[in-house]
């Protein structure tokens, strides 16, 4: 009988990896994702409130050597570098760095009421201000500390979380539940994350002859207990028809996490169920 294997370049076994983000629905996923397929991670993030639960999880299935839990918050310079030092001490070297935290106004149930969906012209600039300074110099500053150790190594893998909405703009009629009270996607969002993609190819041509390479992924709608409305509306506008389970980035982000995607840099890796193609 044929035996078959998964071609050894898609594994990230012992890669050290940072994820940015990582208490919330996408970092969670891909941390523990990637803790299965023998990475070791470094799961970071400003919310210790979420901490205590995943930690449990993490630390009843994963030997303490595997994994390093970190309160980060991206926008201040200090931890971006204590982070950097703890993380140098425990693996010594960072292989992939994962930019995935950020600020988003979401429609799933959770967050509905908490975020402000008004209109453009009345959209408090001081909210606008926060998610700048999360998504666009967080981000920076992260990636900058970073890069003064992977430059040191002389190798480093950059992946960047960027959004449908840093490539075309919302389309306002997912958030009209036919209620009467419209909803927005509000500019904030759309501001921080454009700046995604050029920023990814950038790094990419930056850093193209000191081994270090940077991609984004695009990913779109992540399903996480949405309001039926909500949900029919997605489905009439995406070409699949659906929103993306969470499991659906596992794949992607591996392969841009491993040498599988080593001839590439500054490229967008989209997974959004065609949202873009139409
Ligand atoms: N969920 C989606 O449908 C979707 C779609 C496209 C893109 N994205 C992008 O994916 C990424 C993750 O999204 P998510 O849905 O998991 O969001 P989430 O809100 O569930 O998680 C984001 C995490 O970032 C953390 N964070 C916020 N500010 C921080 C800071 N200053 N320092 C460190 N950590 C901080 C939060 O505490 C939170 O745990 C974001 O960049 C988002 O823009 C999400």
């Amino acid at each position: 009988m044929k035996t078959y294997s998964t071609h050894t370049s898609l594994s990230i076994a012992e890669k050290v990896v940072l994820i940015t983000g990582a208490y919330g629905l996408i970092g969670q996923t891909i941390a523990y994702a990637f803790l299965q397929q023998g990475a070791y991670v470094i799961l970071a993030d400003l919310d210790e409130c979420k901490r205590n639960k995943l930690e449990d999880k993490i630390s009843k299935t994963f030997p303490p050597r595997q994994f390093l839990f970190q309160t980060l918050d991206i926008t201040d310079e200090a931890s971006c570098q204590k982070a950097m030092i703890e993380i140098i001490l425990k693996f010594g070297r960072l292989d992939v760095l994962i930019n995935n935290a950020g600020l988003d106004a979401k429609f799933d149930k959770e967050s509905l009421g908490k975020v402000n969906h008004g209109r453009f012209e009345n959209y408090p600039t001081h909210l606008l201000r926060i998610a700048i300074e999360v998504n666009l110099t967080g981000t920076i500053l992260i990636t900058q500390s970073a890069c003064h150790q992977m430059i040191k190594q002389k190798s480093g893998n950059i992946i960047n979380v960027a959004s449908t909405y840093s490539v075309v703009a919302p389309n306002q009629n997912l958030y009209d539940y036919g209620d009467g009270k419209q909803n927005f996607k509000p500019v904030d969002y759309v501001a921080s994350k454009s700046f995604i993609p050029n920023f990814t190819r950038y790094l990419a041509t930056f850093y193209s002859r000191e081994g270090i390479r940077c991609n984004a992924i695009v990913p779109h709608g992540i399903y996480n207990n949405h309001d039926e409305p909500f949900l029919e509306n997605f489905a009439r506008l995406s070409p699949l028809g659906r929103m993306c389970n969470r499991e659906e980035l596992i794949g992607p982000f591996t392969f841009l996490a491993s040498d599988a995607s080593s001839y590439m840099t500054g490229s967008l890796l989209t997974v959004d169920g065609g949202w873009t193609a139409w």
